[in-house]
């Protein structure tokens, strides 16, 4: 199964002023599903750090994915989408695009994320909202076909499977 690295990006909870529950939901639901999660880390919403972050995580560790939770909102420290788009080679706009279409059938505050996905070499890289519950929510929806993009993208599935 794909290896892959959390990265909680919230201010608060660097500083120790929140407790990080998102990406502990995050790990829950990778593993239960057979993802190795080779790192987790909490960083405060600084571009310049979530950036160099993600360059690490992917070209030196190498994971095959990278799941961000938090600073996809409009406060004006949320910078996690900006950050992913300065580091990704090929945007997947259908992943947030689903992810967002499914969260308004839970609420309309789902038009409020900014979320972005997108490809860097061989890892996916793809932005969750904050909080534990949207957090679990968006993965859960999302997760099979995230499995089925890392076996394409990693060369495990040459064929889509005509289903
Ligand atoms: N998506 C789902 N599935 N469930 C939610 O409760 N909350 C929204 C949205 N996406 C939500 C959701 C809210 S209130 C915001 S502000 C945005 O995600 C951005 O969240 P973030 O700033 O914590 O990243």
């Amino acid at each position: 199964m794909p290896n892959v690295a959390i990265i909680t990006c919230s201010d608060k909870g660097h500083a120790g002023a929140r407790e990080d529950k998102a990406g502990p939901a995050i790990r829950h639901i990778l593993e239960a599903h057979g993802y190795s999660v080779v790192e987790q880390i909490l960083l405060p919403d600084d571009q310049a750090r979530i950036e160099a972050a993600m360059k690490r995580l992917c070209d030196e560790v190498g994971v095959n994915l990278i799941c961000t939770t938090g600073g996809t909102g409009f406060s004006t420290r949320d910078v996690t989408p900006e950050a992913t788009l300065a580091v990704v080679e090929r945007l997947c706009p259908g992943i947030p695009e689903a992810i967002r279409a499914y969260s308004l059938t839970i609420t309309p505050r789902a038009m409020l994320s900014r979320a972005v996905a997108g490809i860097r070499g061989r890892t996916l890289i793809v932005n969750l909202p904050g909080s534990p519950k949207a957090v679990t929510e968006c993965l859960e929806y999302a997760i099979d076909a995230l499995g089925h993009g890392l076996d394409i993208l990693l060369g495990k599935d040459a064929e889509c499977a005509r289903v």
